[in-house]
């Protein structure tokens, strides 16, 4: 058997805060070491402040550890100069998070299609992919709404589409469906394993709820500032 590709790896990573005054550093991360295989889907789970979004956006480039290294497809991104970072982060990194960061200005339809634009794609192809997206999520009736127009699964649905746009390698998802009924928590779940499925994009995803852990090819506990499976 070919041997499995890993997409995203972390090293040894370190993350401390300060804390408030006369109290001692907060060690969030403490050497913690992650693989994740193309194409697996991962859960994180942990108690509330064990770090587990502080550990998502390192994974992501979105802040820096102290201490350790990231790799994707098996270069260090602690070795990009933040501009090259954004730009790979951009085709690399697909984001979903608990409340949906989409832009108020913008339709569900141009949203979705920013981070094509952004990487120079012409207006034709990215509208063109968006509104694929759109239907696939279901929501293609809904392409011309902003998000204020929007349900909260709609919201999230739309962020999702947006977060496939640069065909990522994996998708970091920090509890997308926190906010949403069981409804929308599953047309967003069984979304992202038909993904899985049909286009080989990898998972790694936070959530508190086990039935959702528990469908995911692996569970890893944050404690203690590293990761055992649970
Ligand atoms: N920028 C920051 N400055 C200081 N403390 C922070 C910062 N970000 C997170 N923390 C603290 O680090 C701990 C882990 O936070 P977080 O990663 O958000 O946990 P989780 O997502 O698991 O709930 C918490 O105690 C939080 O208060
Ligand atoms: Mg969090």
């Amino acid at each position: 058997m070919a041997e499995k590709k890993i997409v995203l790896e972390a090293k040894d990573l370190y993350k401390s805060f300060p804390a408030g005054q006369g109290k001692d550093e907060l060690h969030v991360l403490q050497g913690l070491n992650l693989e994740i295989e193309e194409g697996s889907i991962t859960s994180i789970v942990g108690s509330s402040g064990s770090g587990k979004s502080t550990l998502l956006h390192i994974l992501g480039g979105l802040d820096t550890a102290d201490r350790g290294d990231v790799f994707w497809g098996g270069k260090n991104i602690t070795e990009y100069k933040s501009d090259d970072l954004a730009e790979f982060r951009n085709r690399y990194i697909g984001f979903v998070f608990q409340f949906h960061h989409l832009l108020p200005e913008f339709t569900a339809l141009e949203n979705v299609a920013m981070p094509a634009l952004i990487a120079g794609t012409s207006n034709k192809e990215a509208f063109a992919r968006a509104q694929e997206l759109l239907n696939l999520f279901g929501i293609e009736g809904r392409k011309n709404h902003r998000p204020t127009e929007l349900s909260g699964g709609e919201q999230q649905r739309v962020s999702m589409a947006r977060a496939l746009m640069n065909h990522p390698k994996i998708i970091l998802a920090d509890e997308p469906t926190g906010n949403l009924d069981q409804d929308n928590t599953n047309i967003i779940l069984d979304q992202l394993f038909e993904l899985r499925d049909a286009v080989g994009v990898s998972v790694l995803l936070i959530t508190h709820e086990k039935e959702i852990a528990e469908r995911s090819d692996r569970i890893l506990n944050l404690k203690k500032g590293i990761l055992k499976p649970l």
